[in-house]
């Protein structure tokens, strides 16, 4: 799929859009929770969530069926927004990488990336901010 959209359920505003190989999907924190269905994962590796008054984005990482990571997409070099693929982020402006743990695997970064926690409450994935 190119960069269309369409719209996903939900009482929040949701949008499930994709650019690229990296999907999108928005949403709005409620009590300090962004809330992604697992439907939206799908056989995804990768997803970015994306909060309309934040102003990075979060990579969510499927680590296994129930078991998440929830990365801040912000270089910890000089703050600049980081893309992602399946390999990992990676930062254009000074070229640091990381991995899809958030580790560093390519400099001038040296601190890994802020990590939020994550549970699955049953069909939904909850990412405290
Ligand atoms: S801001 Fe990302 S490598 Fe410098």
């Amino acid at each position: 799929m190119s960069c269309g959209m369409m719209a996903a359920g939900g009482s929040l505003l949701s949008l499930l859009s994709s650019c690229k190989s990296t999907s999108i999907f928005k949403t709005e924190a409620v009590n300090h929770l962004l809330t992604v269905p697992l439907s939206a994962m799908n056989d995804k590796k990768i997803l970015i969530v994306r909060n309309a008054s934040a102003e990075y984005d979060i990579l969510l990482v499927k680590k296994s069926d129930n078991l998440f990571t929830a990365l801040e997409m912000k270089c910890t070099h000089r703050a600049n927004p980081l893309n992602a693929s399946d390999g990992g982020l990676y930062c254009t402006l000074h070229g640091s990488r990381f991995d899809l743990d958030g580790n560093v695997v390519a400099e001038p970064a040296t601190q890994p990336l802020k990590k939020y926690p994550v549970i699955v409450n049953n069909s939904l994935i909850q990412i405290s901010i």
